[in-house]
Formats: C-alpha cells, sequence, structure tokens
C-alpha cells in the first residue's frame, strides 16, 4: 500500500483545489467499482455493491483536501502577504516553503522581526520569498493557492507527509473500495472537497447520498509524545474508534458495532474521545433528517504540521476492519 500513499501524499490539493488528487483517486480505481461521478462541489462519489435484503447504502467518506495557503498582496519588493485555506498554525508557517499551483514556484515562508525567540507572529506579519527583488518578476497574483512542499518520507513502520491529514483516509478508503467483494451493502466511497474549511463537501454529498448510515476516515490526536496532553489514543495501537469529538457525537450504536466487528476479525483498536476538531461524520449525521454516523481515526503525530506521521500497521489495519464491518448485515442495537 506503500505505493498509494506516496503518490497521494505527492500530490497537491489545498481546500478548494483537489482537482489533481480527484484525478489521481480516479485513476486508482478506474475499473475496480460500479461507478463513478463528480458532484457539483468537487466531490468524488464511488460506489460498489447492491442494496440487498439485510443492505444499507453505507457512506464511507475521507477529504481529498489539504491545508494550505492563498496569496493576498504582493509588494513592490515582491514579497507575497498570504491567509491560510484551512487550520495554518503559524508556529508551523515560519521557515516552511509553499509550491503555487498555477506556476509550481516555491516560496520560503519568512517572518518581520519578533522580540522574542520563544514565540511568533500571526500569519499577517509573515510573508513569503520568492526570491525576487521586483513585483514585476513574481508570477503570482491575488488568489493564487500554495500547497506546503515536503517530500515523504518511509521511515520504515511510521510514514511521515505533509498531508497524511487526510490522504492516509483517502489511501484507506482507496484500498478498501478496490478489496470489498461480496457484500449486502450499497457502499458509497466519497472523496471530499473543502473539509478543512468547515466540512462543506462531505455535507452536500452525504444529502445527494442519502445514505442509512455513514463512517468518516480521518485522522486524530495522539496522546504518545513527550509531555503530549493526557489522551489514549497512541500510533501503532490499531484504529481508533471514535466515542466523540469536539463537532460530533458518535451513534453509541455505531460504536457497539465497530468495536463488536474490530474483536470478531481479532483486530486490534483503541476508543477515542477527541476535545478538539471534528470530521466529515459531522456533516452527515446532520444531514437532511439525521444520519446515525460513526468515525474511523488514524492515530496521528504532530497534525497540521509539516511532518504529520502515522503507523503502517495501523493504516492496513483500518482496510481489514472497514472489510469485515462491510461484509457482514448491520444490526444496529
Ligand atoms: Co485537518
Ligand atoms: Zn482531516
Amino acid at each position: 500500500m506503500k505505493d498509494i500513499i506516496r503518490q497521494l501524499v505527492e500530490t497537491t490539493g489545498p481546500s478548494g483545489y483537489e482537482n489533481e488528487v480527484r484525478a489521481v483517486v480516479q485513476k486508482m480505481l478506474k475499473g475496480q467499482v460500479d461507478s463513478m461521478k463528480v458532484d457539483a462541489l468537487g466531490n468524488l462519489i464511488t460506489r460498489k455493491g447492491q442494496k440487498g435484503q439485510d443492505g444499507l447504502t453505507i457512506m464511507l467518506s475521507a477529504h481529498l483536501d489539504e491545508i494550505g495557503i492563498i496569496a493576498t498582496h504582493i509588494d513592490e519588493r515582491g514579497f507575497v502577504r498570504f491567509t491560510s485555506v484551512g487550520g495554518v498554525h503559524p508556529r508551523n508557517a515560519v521557515g516552511g516553503r509553499v509550491r503555487f499551483l498555477k506556476t509550481g514556484q516555491v516560496g520560503v515562508i519568512g517572518m518581520e522581526p519578533n522580540q522574542s525567540a520563544t514565540s511568533v507572529h500571526g500569519l499577517d506579519k509573515m510573508y513569503i520569498d520568492m526570491g525576487a527583488s521586483r513585483r514585476a518578476d513574481v508570477k503570482v497574483s491575488v488568489g493564487d493557492v500554495a500547497a506546503f512542499d515536503r517530500p515523504f518520507e518511509d521511515l520504515g513502520q511510521r510514514l511521515v507527509s505533509k498531508a497524511m491529514d487526510d490522504r492516509i483516509g483517502v489511501a484507506i478508503l482507496v484500498e478498501t473500495m478496490k478489496q470489498l467483494k461480496a457484500t449486502p451493502h450499497e457502499v458509497v466511497g466519497v472523496f471530499s472537497t473543502q473539509e478543512e474549511v468547515g466540512i462543506r463537501g462531505a455535507t452536500t454529498a452525504a444529502y445527494g447520498v442519502d445514505p442509512d448510515l455513514g463512517i468518516a476516515l480521518d485522522v486524530t490526536l495522539t496522546g504518545d509524545t513527550p509531555q503530549a496532553a493526557t489522551m489514549e489514543v497512541a500510533l501503532g495501537n490499531g484504529p481508533a474508534i471514535k466515542v466523540k469529538d469536539s463537532g460530533m457525537i458518535s451513534d453509541p450504536r455505531v460504536v457497539a458495532w465497530m468495536e463488536a466487528g474490530a474483536k470478531r476479525a481479532r483486530l486490534p483498536y483503541q476508543l477515542e474521545v477527541l476535545s478538539g476538531g471534528t470530521t466529515d461524520a459531522r456533516g452527515i449525521q446532520m444531514a437532511r433528517a439525521g444520519v446515525p454516523v460513526g468515525c474511523l481515526s488514524i492515530p496521528c503525530r504532530y497534525v497540521h504540521t509539516p511532518s504529520e506521521m502515522v503507523d503502517y500497521g495501523d493504516v492496513q489495519n483500518s482496510v481489514k476492519l472497514l472489510l469485515a464491518l462491510l461484509s457482514k448485515p448491520v444490526k444496529l442495537a
């Protein structure tokens, strides 16, 4: 699976500009699913299987987009001012490199002088240095979007990229749709857009799909690094079954079904309570008259930094757990 992970994380797609990543997924799933279509917000909606007597329409959702930046002003010396697309924390931005989608040009993020060596300014006092001395030499216009630029690293058991959030969820969904064979369900794999700016793609996709059950696939934080906030989730202990985050409470029946499935398949899992952040599951849950939802989270260190780290075993076990869950009728009790 490392090949598809590498390909997905090395393709760029900040929120609203997911077209290249979407094309990669379309290529990966060509001939592997029953149907594929792209909706008005750019969500890629793939389907496999038919809803039998004991079956449900189950929507799985992983977001294509990653955080990025957008140019707001270019000064006479060619320095580009910018703001964030999604949750870019200033302390993770200084010294970073960004690549503009239109031209492929790279710039480095600098910061106005600061008295303190241990604190950073907001993004409004940062700029992108494109290596130019005059505005005329900078091929960036207001509104141009850039993604962070940092190569993928395979550390063996642990994998590092600036876009594990949520390309790792995308990779898991691609692999699950590919490997899915006999299922009593209509499984709808949604590769959603604009999650990082407020769950926008999954919200409209869920309205269109009108599922009986929804599961989001996304990264979550961990409590396993020095002085980390107390949290149960750790890298390598299996995929995390979300109980609650700050935007969504999983349907307890869905949590119980996911836990029972993991036990039956003898797969490791963890339970997750996340105090900040949310996922596509929120958008699905609130669609139409409401949908029972859960979320399968991939433990990830350093979320929203240029070096997001996941455990390869957790990734593989996520695919196995989803296939085990989707292969049998669902009884929510
Ligand atoms: Co995110
Ligand atoms: Zn995410």
